[in-house]
Protein backbone atom coordinates (compact mmCIF):
# COMPACT_ATOMS: atom_id res chain seq x y z
CA UNK A 1 0.00 0.00 0.00
CA UNK A 2 3.03 2.20 1.15
CA UNK A 3 4.36 1.65 -2.53
CA UNK A 4 1.04 2.41 -4.35
CA UNK A 5 0.95 5.73 -2.62
CA UNK A 6 4.40 6.69 -3.54
CA UNK A 7 3.34 5.60 -7.29
CA UNK A 8 0.05 7.80 -7.10
CA UNK A 9 2.39 10.75 -6.05
CA UNK A 10 5.71 10.66 -8.77
CA UNK A 11 3.61 8.51 -11.70
CA UNK A 12 6.40 6.18 -10.99
CA UNK A 13 8.71 4.33 -7.58
CA UNK A 14 12.24 6.71 -7.92
CA UNK A 15 14.95 5.46 -6.56
CA UNK A 16 14.93 7.62 -3.59
CA UNK A 17 11.48 7.16 -2.20
CA UNK A 18 12.31 3.33 -2.55
CA UNK A 19 15.38 4.10 -0.21
CA UNK A 20 13.47 6.37 1.67
CA UNK A 21 10.05 3.08 2.30
CA UNK A 22 12.92 0.75 3.11
CA UNK A 23 14.19 2.81 5.93
CA UNK A 24 10.81 3.47 7.01
CA UNK A 25 9.07 0.11 6.76
CA UNK A 26 12.82 -1.46 8.59
CA UNK A 27 12.81 -3.73 5.14
CA UNK A 28 15.84 -4.58 3.32
CA UNK A 29 16.29 -2.27 -0.12
CA UNK A 30 16.27 -5.81 -1.75
CA UNK A 31 12.52 -6.98 -0.89
CA UNK A 32 11.54 -3.25 -1.73
CA UNK A 33 12.41 -3.58 -5.33
CA UNK A 34 11.17 -7.72 -5.30
CA UNK A 35 7.56 -6.13 -4.97
CA UNK A 36 8.30 -3.44 -7.36
CA UNK A 37 9.65 -5.38 -9.93
CA UNK A 38 7.41 -8.81 -9.42
CA UNK A 39 4.10 -6.43 -9.68
CA UNK A 40 3.61 -5.57 -13.30
CA UNK A 41 1.76 -2.50 -12.22
CA UNK A 42 4.57 -0.62 -10.53
CA UNK A 43 7.32 1.71 -12.58
CA UNK A 44 10.49 2.20 -12.72
CA UNK A 45 10.53 4.99 -14.79
CA UNK A 46 9.31 8.21 -14.67
CA UNK A 47 6.14 8.02 -17.15
CA UNK A 48 5.45 10.81 -20.32
CA UNK A 49 3.17 13.98 -19.48
CA UNK A 50 0.64 11.76 -21.27
CA UNK A 51 0.32 8.47 -20.68
CA UNK A 52 -1.09 5.74 -23.60
CA UNK A 53 -2.24 2.61 -23.16
CA UNK A 54 -3.12 -0.01 -25.44
CA UNK A 55 -4.36 -3.39 -24.70
CA UNK A 56 -2.87 -6.67 -25.34
CA UNK A 57 -5.91 -8.99 -24.12
CA UNK A 58 -7.39 -11.22 -25.95
CA UNK A 59 -9.90 -9.75 -27.86
CA UNK A 60 -8.22 -6.38 -28.59
CA UNK A 61 -4.85 -8.39 -29.50
CA UNK A 62 -6.98 -10.33 -31.99
CA UNK A 63 -8.64 -7.10 -33.24
CA UNK A 64 -5.49 -5.84 -34.38
CA UNK A 65 -4.03 -3.90 -31.49
CA UNK A 66 -0.25 -4.75 -31.85
CA UNK A 67 -0.53 -2.77 -35.19
CA UNK A 68 -2.10 -0.15 -32.87
CA UNK A 69 1.27 -0.32 -31.20
CA UNK A 70 3.44 -0.27 -34.42
CA UNK A 71 1.62 2.63 -35.82
CA UNK A 72 2.77 4.62 -32.37
CA UNK A 73 6.37 3.24 -32.65
CA UNK A 74 6.05 4.97 -36.07
CA UNK A 75 4.65 8.06 -34.93
CA UNK A 76 6.43 9.13 -31.44
CA UNK A 77 9.85 6.63 -32.17
CA UNK A 78 8.89 4.82 -28.74
CA UNK A 79 8.39 1.24 -28.28
CA UNK A 80 6.25 0.00 -25.18
CA UNK A 81 7.90 1.37 -21.99
CA UNK A 82 9.35 4.07 -23.58
CA UNK A 83 9.44 7.78 -22.91
CA UNK A 84 9.52 10.35 -26.10
CA UNK A 85 12.44 12.22 -25.63
CA UNK A 86 10.81 15.68 -24.70
CA UNK A 87 8.63 13.71 -22.14
CA UNK A 88 5.24 14.23 -23.91
CA UNK A 89 4.02 10.76 -24.43
CA UNK A 90 5.01 6.90 -22.84
CA UNK A 91 3.35 4.26 -23.98
CA UNK A 92 2.47 0.73 -22.12
CA UNK A 93 0.51 -2.67 -22.93
CA UNK A 94 -1.67 -3.88 -20.58
CA UNK A 95 -4.19 -6.79 -20.78
CA UNK A 96 -8.16 -6.33 -20.47
CA UNK A 97 -9.25 -2.78 -19.44
CA UNK A 98 -12.75 -4.11 -19.26
CA UNK A 99 -14.71 -2.97 -22.86
CA UNK A 100 -13.60 -6.08 -24.97
CA UNK A 101 -16.65 -4.75 -26.84
CA UNK A 102 -15.10 -1.77 -28.15
CA UNK A 103 -11.60 -3.44 -29.14
CA UNK A 104 -9.15 -2.67 -29.81
CA UNK A 105 -9.03 0.09 -27.00
CA UNK A 106 -6.42 2.27 -26.08
CA UNK A 107 -6.44 4.70 -23.43
CA UNK A 108 -4.82 8.33 -23.49
CA UNK A 109 -4.99 10.07 -20.05
CA UNK A 110 -7.22 7.07 -18.77
CA UNK A 111 -9.90 8.48 -21.99
CA UNK A 112 -10.92 5.41 -23.48
CA UNK A 113 -10.60 4.98 -27.57
CA UNK A 114 -12.67 2.08 -28.70
CA UNK A 115 -12.46 0.29 -32.15
CA UNK A 116 -9.40 2.42 -32.96
CA UNK A 117 -7.52 1.71 -36.40
CA UNK A 118 -4.20 2.69 -37.67
CA UNK A 119 -5.15 5.48 -39.47
CA UNK A 120 -7.04 7.28 -36.77
CA UNK A 121 -4.04 7.76 -34.40
CA UNK A 122 -2.08 11.12 -35.86
CA UNK A 123 -5.57 12.49 -35.06
CA UNK A 124 -6.24 10.93 -32.01
CA UNK A 125 -2.44 11.65 -30.66
CA UNK A 126 -2.83 15.50 -32.18
CA UNK A 127 -5.74 15.94 -29.25
CA UNK A 128 -2.77 15.48 -26.44
CA UNK A 129 -0.06 17.02 -28.29
CA UNK A 130 1.03 20.38 -26.97
S1 LIG B 1 -9.24 -7.37 -24.30
FE1 LIG B 1 -9.01 -5.23 -24.57
S2 LIG B 1 -10.65 -4.44 -23.41
FE2 LIG B 1 -10.81 -6.56 -23.06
Amino acid sequence: MVLHKVQEHFGYIPREAAIKVAELLAVPLAKIYGVITFYHFFKLKEPGLHKIQVCLGTACYLKGSQDIIDEIETLLGIGVNQVTDDRQFSMEAVRCVGCCGLAPVILIDGEVFGKVSTDQMPEIIAKFHR
